[in-house]
């Protein structure tokens, strides 16, 4: 009897906790350009924006791949094309698959000791972007 009266009790708060969680969904879709172009410009811009030059130096961006642009975020680098995001599927997306590989990968981004890895918060937040779609509103960045 006792043991029926947790588990109601257990129930109830697992439903009450699910509720909470689907409200602070509904309460709004992440937004690509307030929520995510600013990580990528701090931890991947560096090496993924289109040619340009620094300190006379012609930079290319590496892998071919892009992160300036939705359509060049879609289209996605040379060894990965059309997989660097796949919506609905973050973990199909190259561009998640990197930020998660351990340090010691050679394919973990930003390359060890060249920048900051991208927080587990931040991480999640991309993830969640993807999971819904992988919507990018009205924000085209560089075509
Ligand atoms: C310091 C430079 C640098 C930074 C910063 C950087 N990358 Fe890279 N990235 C590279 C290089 C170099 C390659 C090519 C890897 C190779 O060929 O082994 C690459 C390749 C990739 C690829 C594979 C593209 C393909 O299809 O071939 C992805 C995906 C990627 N980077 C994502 C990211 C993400 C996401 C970030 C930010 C969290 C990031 N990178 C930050 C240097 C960088």
């Amino acid at each position: 009897m006792k043991n029926t009266l947790v588990f109601a009790l257990a129930a109830v708060l697992a439903l009450s906790a699910s509720v909470t969680t689907s409200r602070a969904q509904d309460a709004g879709k992440v937004d690509f350009e307030k929520q995510i172009l600013p990580i990528l410009k701090d931890n991947c811009f560096k090496c993924h924006q289109k040619e340009h030059e620094e300190n006379g130096k012609k930079k290319k961006p590496k892998g071919g791949l892009r992160l300036d642009g939705a359509a060049l975020i879609i289209k996605g680098g040379k060894e990965y094309p059309d997989e660097n995001v796949v919506a609905g599927k973050p973990d199909a997306s190259w561009l998640v698959k990197t930020m998660v590989l351990p340090d010691s990968d050679e394919l973990a981004m930003p390359p060890e000791g060249k920048g900051d890895r991208v927080t587990p918060a931040n991480i999640d937040l991309i993830k969640k972007w993807i999971t819904e779609g992988a919507n990018f509103g009205a924000w085209k960045g560089v075509e």
